[in-house]
């Protein structure tokens, strides 16, 4: 039997569409290796917070960003995330991470320095990589490309639902809001924007389940793994 080709999996989409959800549970479904690349984005945002550094001073941002090495292991029911040696799981999640890392995420040189270690990780493939670029800028010959939608009104609520049993309890309504300023955020800045790759395929997840999404998204990856 030949051996099966390890693909470049990127899912793209706005902010609590599930991306991280799903592609770690397909990344396990197929033996890959999962990277969200998001958490890369807060966990600099992170690091300079706890600096105290202006979030808008790209070259001070930077010259933190040398002291920081970022690194993921597995962990349930989230991945787990170091700065160094510290984990950071919980801490890059809590709202005043949440509501800064737009900021650092429109640092053009901040963006290039995640963009080439994202690549790093991807080169011999078998990866899964979800973030809001992947198939657009990181990886743009990545033999799968998803981008993953779903409504502002679902995702505020089941962003609710993971704030709830994380303990964090913010008003329904805000979130949507806060969701809604993050989607423009993203969408409308400058460098690397939040834009479907033409050669993606869009998956609306408003009206499924995780695991219908999950098995959407393995039916993709086998059928472009048998044309390979
Ligand atoms: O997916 P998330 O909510 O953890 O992402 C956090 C922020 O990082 C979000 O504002 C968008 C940004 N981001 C980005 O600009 N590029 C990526 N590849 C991933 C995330």
């Amino acid at each position: 039997m030949a051996e099966q080709a390890l693909l470049q999996v990127a899912i793209d989409g706005p902010a609590s569409a599930g991306k991280s959800t799903v592609a770690k549970l397909v990344a396990k479904r197929f033996g890959y290796i999962y990277v969200d690349t998001g958490a890369m984005y807060r966990a600099v945002t992170y690091w300079a917070m706890q600096q105290k550094i202006d979030l808008a001073d790209e070259v001070a941002v930077m010259a933190a960003m040398k002291s920081l090495k970022i690194s993921f292991k597995p962990g349930e029911p989230d991945q787990l995330v170091f700065a160094n040696q510290e984990d950071i799981t919980a801490a890059i999640r809590q709202p005043d991470v949440t509501n800064n890392v737009s900021t650092i995420a429109a640092l053009p040189r901040v963006r290039e320095i995640l963009t080439d270690q994202q690549r790093e990780m991807a080169t011999a493939g078998g990866i899964v990589m979800d973030g809001r670029d992947i198939g657009t800028t990181v990886l743009p010959d990545a033999e799968v490309k998803i981008f993953l939608v779903a409504s502002a009104a679902e995702r505020a609520q089941r962003r609710y639902a993971e704030n709830i049993k994380k303990g964090i309890d913010t008003p329904l309504a805000q979130l949507q809001a806060e969701i809604e300023l993050r989607d423009h955020k993203d969408s409308t800045r400058k460098v690397s924007p939040l834009t479907q790759a033409a050669d993606a395929i869009l998956v609306d997840t408003t009206p499924m389940s995780i695991d219908e999404v999950v098995s959407t998204i393995a039916e993709i990856i086998k059928k472009q793994s048998s044309t390979i």
